[in-house]
């Protein structure tokens, strides 16, 4: 048997101003296994991945693969070492093709030098065909959606060949067939000797797909373990360093008049949504369930004046609100967590206080329209406290925050703006397991207040952990909503799956 670790990173340090984001971290991966890497938002994954890969340079450590030592200039020389990595934000060029993307920096060149478009799709179209990926090579990757734009960065991870492929949440917009196919991948990449590092905070997923689990905190690496001999609220508590495990809270909201009311709701587009009608009442979450592809995103966007509508009405309070658009939702008491909060909701080059407060503003005018700014500030230190923001200051650019930690600044942003109805899309969504609590917290808080939130969530639990009621949505159309005593897994399934 070869024992030697395709993979060796040893004593990797590297400083960030003001933040040690890793501290001496040793990692040791083995051919032809799955390695997963774990530790909440901010413990220094991804900058540990990123040191592999040559985007950042460690200051101090050795990385060897299969015992030879090497450092990487960039992520070109790793990728010709036989690294390569699916990164935590899509890294696509969204007006190029899907070939494009796959060979960019690597085309194909006919004999006059140019780039050999016909080979390049033929390839692109092959190897998509061989991992089973039903997308063609010429369309242009920014009009697929999010999750076919993701399964698109795998198969790019996967053309390389390489010996260390490193997926850093790989699956945060896929969901149950998506993610089933993507552990087809993985298997198959394991029994070609390839060793994959596995970057997650869905628990189930390291118990299905990992070998052996590594966990950081703070910059650390706590130890490796093997999977069989893990349990879940081990592997929780070894990640946030005290006996935890994911609850959901307690909360005595009284459900009372409705709030939005939404009524035959149809989209221009005859594949979207058609014919929605819901209400949502004060002191209720509405869980929003289905698959991919369900259109609840595109519900959510028309109902938050983002999108058109052909055809419905849409009532806040009893009055019908006509041509809505986001600022006469927010006018009338409606905010919107999106689910694609790093492509849509950062202001990168603002700092974590001004990316709180910004939707907030009107909020914090004196009577000579002056900004309050000592108060806004110290509600925005208020949320990112509560939801355990980890940053070095409040004035660290929000860019420079960890992927999960970004999340939780949007997050607060819209719950400062105090909203008579939350809609919220796939709220925990990439969040480590301690601050998953603290956000079902506040929302508990939110209705005990007499809000009300509608939560579209792909997560089994959460939605049957939290909602009052479900509606469940498949090809744009409403299959039926389920009260809490009814919701059950087999219950949502088999409505998000009823035209199927
Ligand atoms: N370019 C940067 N400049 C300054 N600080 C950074 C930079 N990149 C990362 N950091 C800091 O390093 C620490 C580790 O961040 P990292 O992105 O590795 O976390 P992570 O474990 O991947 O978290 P998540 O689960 O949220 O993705 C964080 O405190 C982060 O703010
Ligand atoms: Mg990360």
């Amino acid at each position: 048997m070869d024992t030697t670790f395709a993979l060796e990173m040893e004593g990797i340090t590297k400083t960030f101003p003001g933040v040690k984001a890793l501290d001496e971290v040793t990692l040791r991966v083995k051919p032809g296994t799955v390695h997963a890497l774990m530790g909440e938002n901010g413990a220094g994954k991804s900058t540990l991945m990123k040191c592999l890969f040559g985007i950042y340079q460690e200051d101090r450590g050795i990385i060897k693969l299969k015992g030879k030592e090497h450092r990487f200039k960039d992520s070109h020389d790793a990728l010709n070492q036989g690294v390569s990595m699916i990164h935590q934000e899509l890294s696509n060029v969204p007006e190029r093709s899907v070939a494009e993307n796959l060979y960019l920096g690597r085309e194909p060149l006919n004999k006059i030098g140019l780039i050999d478009h016909k080979k390049m799709n033929d390839e692109t179209r092959s190897l998509l065909e061989n991992l089973e990926i039903n997308v063609k090579p010429e369309v242009r990757i920014g009009s697929l959606s999010i999750s076919m734009q993701q399964t698109c960065e795998i198969a790019k991870a996967v053309s390389y060949n390489a010996s260390v492929v490193v997926m850093d949440e790989p699956t945060s917009s896929l969901t149950d067939n998506e993610v089933q196919h993507l552990f087809k991948i993985i298997n198959r990449l394991r029994e070609q000797n390839v060793a994959v590092i596995y970057i997650s905070h869905k628990m189930e997923e390291i118990f299905t797909i990992a070998d052996e689990v590594s966990v950081m905190r703070d910059g650390q690496m706590i130890g490796t373990y093997d999977v069989t001999e893990m349990t879940n609220e081990k592997l929780i508590s070894l990640m946030v360093g005290r006996d935890a495990t994911l609850r959901f809270p307690e909360f005595k909201s009284k459900v009372g008049e409705v709030l939005l009311k939404v009524e035959n709701l149809s989209s221009p587009n005859p594949r979207s949504f058609q014919d929605v009608s819901f209400e949502v009442h004060r002191g209720e979450i509405l869980g929003i369930g289905g698959l991919v592809g369900a259109q609840r995103t595109e519900l959510m966007e028309a109902i938050f004046g983002v999108r058109a509508i052909r055809e419905g009405k849409i009532y806040v309070d009893g009055d019908e609100i006509l041509n809505m658009t986001p600022r006469k939702a927010i006018e009338h008491g409606i905010g919107m967590i999106t689910e694609d909060r790093r492509g849509s909701g950062i202001f990168p080059l603002m700092d974590i206080s001004n990316n709180t407060s910004i939707a907030s503003l009107k909020e914090y005018l004196n009577k000579l329209h002056l900004l309050k700014h000592k108060e806004m500030k110290e509600e925005s230190v208020r949320y990112n406290k509560a939801l355990r923001t980890k940053t070095p200051t409040m004035e660290t650019l929000i860019q420079n925050l960890s992927g999960g930690n970004q999340q939780k600044v949007i997050i607060s942003r819209w719950l400062m703006t105090l909203p008579d109805v939350l809609i919220m899309d796939e709220p925990t969504r990439g969040i480590d397991v301690g601050a998953k609590y603290e956000i079902y917290q506040i929302m508990g808080q939110l209705v005990e207040q007499g809000k009300a939130i509608i939560m579209v969530s792909s997560e089994m639990p959460e939605l049957i952990g939290m909602s009052h009621r479900v509606m469940v949505l498949c090809s744009g159309k409403c299959t039926g909503v389920l009260d809490k005593s009814e919701c059950t897994q087999e219950n949502i399934m088999r409505l998000a799956t009823k035209f199927m």
